[in-house]
């Protein structure tokens, strides 16, 4: 009680006046429990108003991948600010984005060489559909406007993204009837599931312009993963059946499951990709939809009607395209996978410890994530608030608790995340 009465003097006059006012992400805003303030955030620590210092199990939604208030980061971004914090990218052009193109291009496998940056993940996708879509209809091919996605998915909250997320199991279900309609199929991990995406396929490939997949993990969709080999089958079936190959690696992109890139890991290049999340090492929203030469060779034209008809406000924001720099210099300079590597090894030793508890239905870790899947979690807001009260931020989702730190948390400070969760799934039983 005394507890409570000094956190609620530690409220700061900013939030009470203003957190009626706001509308917060995925939350029913009469019954979820508010939201905690915040005053500042450093390694992977996030310090509340009222002095109590969490452990970040989360690395804010998977983007902050050096740690909060990188100095690297915040020097680049502050020179940044002082100089040019942002033009119109339409008929200008400048060094920071410029360079970042370069600079993702010489990353990602060739011929992966066109990058068009936005400002969300959302967009991204948005922006890998619709180039997609009008790749075929620059060919002259009619028809070509339907996708193939797979259940468990989840590539954004915009329209279009949502029409290609799972839509059954998601939270976006109560949409289903007003969105297009694409094709949606189980992921192709056996010989049963390849043979229906490939029946799938031969019937309709005249319908589809493009297959969508996050490669290796479904992130927001409940933290699933797959083995190398089904993006393998994708890129030969998409070859098969002349369609284009989306990875959407917004999540996973820029080493979270132990390569730079999850589709490296396969050996594949898709024909788009998307990245956002970690590019600025969580500092400030940008995202890039990159395209194959052949992709883009199906806009270059005479016809000003063959353009991409498209060009976010903010893309290639120059403050947000410093930050991106400054974030791969440090992929260059510090062994960031090699983290990732160790950050496996010791979720998969002490998330292992929850095997065999009761509700347990599977404990699994690839690279900097690492997931403990229950049965169920009938009140997710309690099992949030618990973690609080053990001074860690974790927010689980459906019925996966999961850890997605920093790459540059320490091994103490990881330990106290997974002893969180081992407590909190001991509690439960
Ligand atoms: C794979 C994937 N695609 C797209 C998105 C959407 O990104 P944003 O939230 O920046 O719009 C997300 C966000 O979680 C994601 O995980």
């Amino acid at each position: 009680m005394a507890d409570e009465s000094a956190r609620r003097r530690a409220t700061p006059g900013w939030y009470a006046g203003g957190i009626d006012h706001v509308w917060l992400p995925y939350t029913q805003m009469k019954t979820a429990p508010p939201p905690v303030p915040v005053v500042r955030t450093h390694g992977s620590r996030i310090v509340l108003a009222d002095g109590r210092e969490l452990i970040d199990g989360i690395a804010s939604w998977w983007t902050a991948c050096h740690g909060y208030n990188h100095p690297h980061i915040r020097q680049a971004v502050e020179r940044q600010l002082a100089v040019l914090p942002h033009v119109m990218f339409g008929g200008l052009a400048h060094e920071e984005a410029l360079r970042l193109a370069r600079r993702l291009v010489a990353m990602l496998p060739r011929p992966l060489t066109r990058v068009f940056f936005s400002d969300s993940g959302s967009v991204a996708v948005e922006v890998a559909l619709k180039m997609a879509l009008q790749y075929w209809l620059n060919a002259g091919v009619r028809g070509k406007v339907r996708f193939v996605a797979f259940k468990g998915a989840y590539h954004g909250d915009t329209l279009g993204a949502m029409a290609v997320s799972d839509l059954d199991a998601g939270m976006h279900a109560a949409f289903s009837g007003v969105l297009p309609r694409h094709f949606r199929i189980d992921l192709p991990r056996d010989a049963a599931s390849a043979a229906a995406l490939e029946t799938l396929l031969a019937r309709h490939a005249d319908e589809i312009a493009a297959i969508i997949v996050e490669p290796l993990v479904q992130g927001a969709g409940g933290m699933r993963f797959h083995e190398e080999e089904v993006l393998r089958r994708l890129r030969a079936l998409a070859d098969r059946h002349g369609l284009l190959l989306i990875c959407d690696e917004i999540f996973t992109g820029f080493g979270r499951t132990g390569t730079m890139f999850a589709c490296e890991a396969a050996g594949i290049v898709p024909d788009i990709v998307t990245l956002s999340k970690a590019l600025t090492g969580g500092t400030l929203p940008l995202a890039a939809t990159v395209a194959s030469d052949r992709v883009f060779r199906a806009f270059w034209s005479d016809d000003p009607a063959k353009a991409l008809m498209h060009g976010p406000t903010y893309m290639a924001n120059a403050l947000a395209c410093a930050a991106a720099n400054a974030s791969l210099d440090l992929f260059a300079q510090e062994a960031r996978l090699r983290q990732v590597a160790a950050i496996a090894a010791q979720m998969e030793r002490e998330l292992g410890l929850c095997r065999g508890l009761p509700d347990v239905r599977d404990v699994r870790v690839r690279g900097a994530v690492g997931v403990v899947e229950l049965a169920e979690i009938r009140d997710l807001d309690a099992l949030r608030a618990r973690f609080l009260e053990l001074g860690v931020f974790v927010r689980p989702i459906e019925n996966v608790i999961y850890l997605t730190p920093a790459f540059t948390i320490t091994p103490d400070e990881l330990g106290r995340l997974t002893e969180a969760v081992v407590a909190v799934v001991r509690e439960r039983g």
